[in-house]
């Protein structure tokens, strides 16, 4: 079943680009991942069938994956799992199912904690124009797509409208304390180490990726105070996933999910019927095909499994 927005009976505690989140009690959220898609920052008035389903269970397998490495915020991704948790959300199994994760909610620090194990999108500009990422320098002669050894850690603040703004480790400290900052740090980069090493042995290569963290509050009942891992995990929305066997530095690589959508605007663009900005061109049943297979194709290449979007247990 296509989403393009929800409207479920909980109260809405926020709707981002792809996401919409509602407050289930004091202590839960439901994180719900539509099929809006967004190309160039702009959302796309089509959907894209599965890519909700795909998103969420890609976040919950690598959950699956880290859990003795790190404390997350997932509850449940399984729809009857989560009916029983929130019964007045019976109704709306079908639209819900794969799509819906139930989260611990957490007090989330204003920071993208961005690792980059390869040079690539933003980075690379900064790198060819200045020689810096995030201000701080690099080694000299590296080619765009070049692999970084050991990553580069490379926080941003989270702006509400806009683009991200690349911040220094200092700017991080200063904005929520040294310890915390070392904390984020750390945990940034053990689980991209130990998602790039998995998703390795898959053929993928995790470019670099984005996470956030955030904090049980204190009144909460069970591991109050602590930090833990939230938001979508290492998702092709999240990061930059590129086929391994196409891997060639010297240039940009082909992105494993959006490349279809992607060429397409761009020749929008060039042909002078697109801007770049709001309201995007209409997509062609093609590109929106395309587009659904690459999802579906990314999860059952990490996983080894096929993606049951309608399985309701
Ligand atoms: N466990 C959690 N507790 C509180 N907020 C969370 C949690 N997990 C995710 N969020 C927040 O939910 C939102 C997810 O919506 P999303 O569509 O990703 O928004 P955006 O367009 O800002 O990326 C983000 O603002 C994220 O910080
Ligand atoms: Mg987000």
């Amino acid at each position: 079943m296509l989403m393009q927005t929800s409207t479920l009976p909980l109260k809405p505690f926020r709707r981002g680009k792809v996401r919409d989140v509602y407050e289930v009690d004091a202590d839960r959220l439901l994180l719900v991942a539509t099929d809006r898609v967004s190309a160039f920052d702009v959302v796309m008035g089509e959907t894209i069938p599965y890519k909700g389903a795909v998103l969420t269970q890609i976040t919950a397998w690598w959950l699956r994956q880290l859990e003795d490495r790190i404390a997350h915020h997932m509850l449940s991704a399984d729809i009857a799992e989560i009916v029983r948790e929130v019964p007045s959300l019976r109704d709306h199994q079908d639209e819900l199912a794969g799509r819906a994760m139930l989260a611990r909610r957490s007090t989330v620090f204003p920071i993208e904690c961005v690792v980059r194990g390869y040079i690539s999108g933003s980075a690379w500009k900064e790198y060819r124009e200045a020689g810096t990422l995030a201000g701080e320098p690099l080694a000299k002669g590296l080619r765009e797509s070049d692999r970084l050894n050991p990553p580069i850690f490379s926080p941003a603040t989270k702006a509400d409208e806009g683009h991200d703004e690349n911040i220094t480790i200092d700017k991080m400290r200063s904005l929520i304390g040294d310890a915390d900052a070392r904390e984020l740090e750390r945990l940034s980069r053990e689980v991209y180490e130990s998602g790039r090493r998995i998703a390795a042995e898959r053929g993928i290569i995790i470019a670099d990726t984005k996470f956030e963290f955030g904090r049980v509050p204190t009144t909460g009942r069970e591991g109050a105070g602590k930090v833990i891992l939230v938001d979508e995990v290492l998702t092709p929305d999240s990061s930059r996933f590129w086929p391994a066997d196409r891997y060639e530095p010297g240039h940009g690589q082909p992105s494993f999910d959006k490349q279809p959508l992607r060429d397409y605007l761009d020749a929008e663009k060039r042909a002078g019927r697109w801007d770049g900005n709001y309201p995007p061109p209409r997509l062609p049943k093609e590109v929106i095909e395309a587009t659904s297979a690459r999802y579906l194709d990314i999860y059952r290449r990490l996983t080894g499994h096929t993606l049951d979007p309608d399985d309701r247990h």
